[in-house]
């Protein structure tokens, strides 16, 4: 049993394989958190300290007791108005127009299985492989409850966590602040690990001490964005790859968020996540509920490495759903770097039938193939194919490639308008505009209000409209800007908008997951501006960054694989000098780089020579031999690129038996000196061979001593060891 509720000290514990959680109600039922860590047996009650402390209330029910207080003791779901000065993880504007709720316990129930959540993304489980406990706390002044669901998955040291608000008072209230996942630690130095960036730089890692004050990071943009993850590790000072106590809290959500870390007067630490909270402010009447979207938590014990093949491992197979989601993704080419908007249907196929000769596996035709698209200036908004520019009908274009022995994929960007476009001169007021206000612009394009339903079901229809003329395998989902003026025609408060917006668009994920199981989508938003577990439920792969740089590929794949796993990670081999950054790179590190996800191309096959071609065919065969290798085996960082001299990552098998280790050189100077790259998680004191070379090494002195990588001519080179256990 992986949830245990015991009696006699009110504790609830929640039993991972390695981890354990537990909370108690205490004597005036507030609902207390004890512990979470390494796992652990008996109450730990011990934990709390009760002093009297100055300027730090008490409740009513204390009495005279000055060492009872809500300000310093760990809770599971602070609100605002019991005496806790900290930031909390609620506050309610009741029907009376106070703010304060005071949640007490109510009740609690055990369940086998792992809870579900209407509308939203969740991890799933069988019954067997999770339990779920419930605890309604409840105001027993407003009626307001508020129902904690925690979901245990032992087997992957993974817990979740969600909030349901029920507005069980006679009149009207409004949820102004609602973080579903609460941590809190009552001693204890910490590192608070989050992943910022911009576009095309995305999730650059940032560790910073814990201290004084809070560090909120988040997003107000609509999305989760390029420039916080809603992500976050929050790592004892000294842990490391190997070693040391860490947790990971992943928000399983798309819109926007925030995440707060900060110490208190008694240098206790406390954690949230959840929904940002500008222009959140969700209505409901009597009788209605509000349901959160989930966090995933994880802990290791073992250090940061660890903590994140707990995340890999839950997010690829409990997480992402679909056909695709266990098996090796097709090696794509996609059309953007090669062509941009500049194509016809003919310079198209000429290109999927050099990609059928070097072996790839899918043809994806990018943006620019509807309404009068040649430019990033109209066309959104008319789901048209546009036959004049391709000569054909899509349909005919797609036998073409099919019968090329090709996939054929295509790109999307259902929630956006253009200004200049069929849709928007019939219907303006589907766009985000203010009243009286005229809107902001991004990629000339305004975001369509998919917070009402007649929205998404028309442009439903439309991309239905569009996938149903051929066989179309792949969809690229985009969205290329941020939200901004927010104002809903139809919305009884605009306080709901932004999150309503998510759960159509998940709507629509829903649907088109349901009716086209066969399709692969990819999730997108200029790169990787939507990178979220959220969208991984319904998007198995997202493009991890409009950068196609290897180099730059480095940090923004090693900061993406703290919390998700390679098999999520769009990669594709592009031109040198890179589109991006102009820097020239060998092939061979572009193929190495890209390989480390869901590998394809995206370069105008047509300017390659002889030579490069023959490599991309190598490079092809070399990746099927490992694609199964990288989707499924435990990832481990063996450098930081962003400050040594190499970018090294491994991939093992589960059975340890086989393992890939890749490096990229980033600093060269003259007379270089050798770096040694320490080989992780094989078999103690073992033999391993390397395939290449024959050479047999010991897996234990790998690990210690670490293996040097040779010194190799020129800038940005690429190695790698592929060993293989000589048992
Ligand atoms: C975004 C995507 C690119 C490409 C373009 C098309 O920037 O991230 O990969 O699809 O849109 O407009």
């Amino acid at each position: 049993m992986s949830i245990v509720f015991n009696e006699k000290h009110r504790t609830i514990s929640l039993h991972t394989k390695n981890t354990t959680y537990q909370m108690q109600i205490d004597r005036y039922g507030f609902l207390l958190h004890l512990y979470y860590g390494k796992r652990a047996e008996g109450c730990m009650d011990y934990l709390l300290t009760y002093y009297d402390r100055g300027f730090s209330g008490n409740p009513y029910d204390a009495g005279t007791d000055k060492t009872y207080s809500m300000d310093a003791l760990p809770q599971e779901f602070p609100s605002l108005g019991t005496g806790d000065y900290r930031t909390p993880a609620c506050i309610i504007k009741n029907t009376d127009r106070t703010y304060s709720s005071d949640f007490r316990y109510d009740s609690h129930s055990i369940r086998e299985g792992k809870y579900s959540l209407k509308g939203l993304p969740a991890v799933y489980a069988d019954t067997e492989e999770a339990q779920t406990l419930e605890v309604v706390l409840v105001d027993r002044v407003t009626g307001v409850k508020a129902v904690l669901l925690y979901g245990v998955l032992p087997e992957y040291d993974v817990i979740t966590r969600s909030v349901r608000i029920i507005n069980a008072s006679e009149g009207h209230i409004s949820v102004k602040k609602l973080m579903p996942a609460c941590l809190e630690m009552v001693g204890g130095d910490y590192d608070f690990i989050t992943f910022y960036g911009r576009h095309a730089m995305e999730r650059n890692c940032q560790r910073i001490p814990i201290g004084h004050g809070v560090s909120k990071i988040g997003s107000l943009r609509g999305t989760s964005s390029h420039q916080y993850n809603p992500a976050v590790i929050v790592a004892e000072h000294d842990a490391t790859e190997d070693s040391g106590g860490c947790y990971s809290l992943a928000f399983v959500y798309s819109g926007g968020f925030q995440s707060e870390a900060g110490k208190d007067q008694y240098y206790q630490t406390r954690v949230l996540m959840g929904f940002s909270e500008e222009q959140f402010a969700y209505p409901l009447s009597a009788g209605e509920e509000f349901q959160s979207p989930e966090v995933m938590m994880s802990y290791s014990s073992e250090g940061l490495g660890k903590l994140s093949q707990n995340f890999h491992r839950c997010i690829r197979t409990h997480l992402c759903r679909g056909k695709y989601k266990e098996t090796v993704r097709p090696i794509l080419l996609n059309s953007w770097e090669a062509s941009y908007f500049d194509f016809t249907g003919e310079s198209l196929l000429k290109l999927a039938k050099q990609a059928a000769d070097l072996g790839i596996e899918m043809f994806v035709m990018d943006d620019g193939w509807f309404g009068n698209r040649d430019s990033e200036l109209r066309g959104l908004g008319d789901w048209k194919v546009n036959e004049e520019k391709l000569g054909c009908t899509l349909g005919e274009l797609i036998s073409r490639v099919n019968d090329m022995g090709l996939k054929f994929g295509i790109w999307i960007e259902p929630e956006m308008v253009n200004e200049d476009s069929d849709l928007y001169r019939e219907h303006p007021d589907w766009a985000f505009v203010i009243p009286g206000r005229r809107p902001n612009r991004s990629r000339y394009q305004l975001v369509l209000d998919f917070s009402r339903k007649e929205v998404v079901d028309y442009i439903y229809e439309q991309i239905c409209g569009v996938l149903d003329q051929g066989n179309v395998e792949y969809v690229k989902w985009d969205m290329n800007r941020s939200l901004a003026d927010i104002y809903s025609a139809t919305a009884d408060s605009q306080g709901r908008v932004l999150h309503d917006y998510v759960l159509g668009l998940y709507d629509f994920l829903e649907r088109l997951v349901n009716r086209y199981p066969n399709i692969l989508i990819e999730g997108c938003s200029g790169g990787g501006g939507r990178f979220d577990a959220g969208m991984l439920y319904y998007t198995p792969q997202i493009w991890c960054s409009d950068n196609t740089d290897p180099i730059d590929r480095l940090e923004i794949q090693y900061g993406t694989s703290f919390i998700y796993p390679a098999s999520s990670v769009g990669a594709h081999v592009s031109a040198s000098p890179n589109h991006q950054t102009g820097r020239i790179t060998p092939l061979k590190t572009r193929g190495m780089v890209a390989m480390a996800g869901t590998f394809g191309y995206e370069l105008n096959l047509n300017e390659l020579s002889e030579e490069e071609k023959a490599e991309i065919r190598r490079q092809i065969e070399e990746y099927k031999k490992y694609a199964s290798l990288v989707q499924t085996g435990h990832y481990y960082r063996l450098t930081n690129p962003q400050t040594d001299n190499q970018g090294a990552w491994e991939f093992v098998s589960e059975d340890q038996k086989e393992a890939l280790v890749q490096v990229v050189g980033i600093k060269k100077h003259a007379n270089m000196t050798v770096d040694y790259i320490k080989v992780k998680g094989l078999k103690e004191n073992t033999m391993y061979r390397d395939t290449e070379s024959g050479q047999v090494y010991n897996s234990t002195a790998l690990r210690e001593a670490g293996i040097p990588k040779p010194v190799l001519e020129g800038e940005y080179q690429a190695y790698q060891w592929h060993f293989v256990c000589e048992e």
